[in-house]
């Protein structure tokens, strides 16, 4: 049993309205979701087709959701956040971890580190916006050095922020190699506000390890160990593996059915079908043969037929 809070990563293009809607309806154990990214806008009016993935009404009950802004002008913070706050949404993230290098190199998501100027800007425009306690940001540890983000430290410290969220890599391992846990044992002993974990949380033993090391961390954030696992937030809570073939069923069935309705025709459901499964197969005994079979699959019949075809069960 855990009282810590756990909450959903943004993936663009994984963890975007239908994956948390179908997640809810199925699945439990998750306080809170971050949105994947909104960019920035020029101007002085945010488009609504803009805001539709965190439109409050269509939000799943009982998942608070807590959208996201990736950009590097203050101003242009700001118009995106009044829009936000006339959703209704209070608080507001900032991606300062994007890794690809077309972003990170235009100083914006990890490449928010490297100006020491602008990113005491975007903090003050967002904490100014937003209120004490309402704006966080996420980071890494660095964009080619791990050393970086404990350089900004007491930048992000002066301000009153929610939280700081560290994914312990830097932008230039994208999502390989390994996570630095001593790099965020000293942002740990260093940051004297809230912090975050977040990274290669994929199975509960991976959370009691990380939970017995950082005893003061209360706060986890989990990905792509939940969009392989629905139900790892879940077991992290029971303290046990809580996985049930007919949920995932039923959650899957939901899933298809919530891309199908929203998407033109079979070419883009298959597209969210395939980046859903390149996460799910793997936790199959059967992964090998389930992925090479769904991802040359060219309509939802042919998909359908893969997953009817091979028994699932898991490794
Ligand atoms: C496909 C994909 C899309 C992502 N999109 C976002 C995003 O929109 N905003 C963000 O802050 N991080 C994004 N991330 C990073 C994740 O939120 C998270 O930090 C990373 O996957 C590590 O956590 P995990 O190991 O629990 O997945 C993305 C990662 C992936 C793989």
């Amino acid at each position: 049993m855990t009282n810590a809070t756990i909450s959903l990563a943004p993936l663009r293009g994984v963890t975007g309205l239908r994956f948390r809607q179908a997640f809810q309806a199925h699945m439990s154990g998750l306080d809170l979701a971050v949105a994947p990214f909104i960019a920035t806008v020029q101007g002085d009016r945010v488009k609504p087709e803009i805001l539709r993935g965190i439109e409050p009404s269509v939000q799943p009950k009982g998942l608070p959701l807590i959208p996201q802004v990736i950009g590097k002008d203050a101003r242009q913070l700001r118009v995106m956040l009044r829009a936000m706050k006339e959703l209704g949404y209070t608080q507001v993230d900032l991606n300062s971890g994007c890794p690809w290098p077309f972003v990170a190199k235009k100083g914006r998501g990890a490449g928010l580190l490297r100006d020491e100027a602008n990113l005491a800007a975007m903090l003050e425009a967002g904490c100014e916006e937003l209120g004490e306690g309402n704006f966080s940001i996420k980071v890494r540890l660095g964009i080619e050095e791990k050393t970086l983000l404990a350089k900004r430290l007491p930048i992000l410290l002066r301000y009153p922020l929610r939280e700081i969220c560290v994914h312990p890599r830097t932008a230039k391992q994208m999502y390989e190699g390994s996570v630095d846990l001593d790099a965020f044992e000293r942002i740990c002993e260093a940051c004297t506000l809230p912090l975050t974990y977040n990274g290669d949380i994929r199975t509960l033993e991976d959370y009691q390890m990380l939970s017995a090391r950082f005893p003061t961390v209360s706060r986890w954030m989990i990905g792509r160990g939940i969009v392989a696992n629905p139900f790892l937030a879940e077991s992290i809570r029971a303290g046990k593996d809580t996985r049930d073939m007919a949920r995932f069923q039923a959650w899957h069935a939901d899933i298809l059915a919530r891309y199908a309705e929203n998407a033109p025709g079979d070419h883009a459901l298959l597209g969210h079908l395939k980046e859903l499964w390149s996460y799910l197969a793997p936790t199959f005994k059967q992964g090998d043969q389930l992925w090479n079979s769904l991802k040359i699959t060219r309509t939802r019949d042919e998909f359908e037929r893969v997953l009817r075809l091979i028994p699932l069960q898991w490794r």
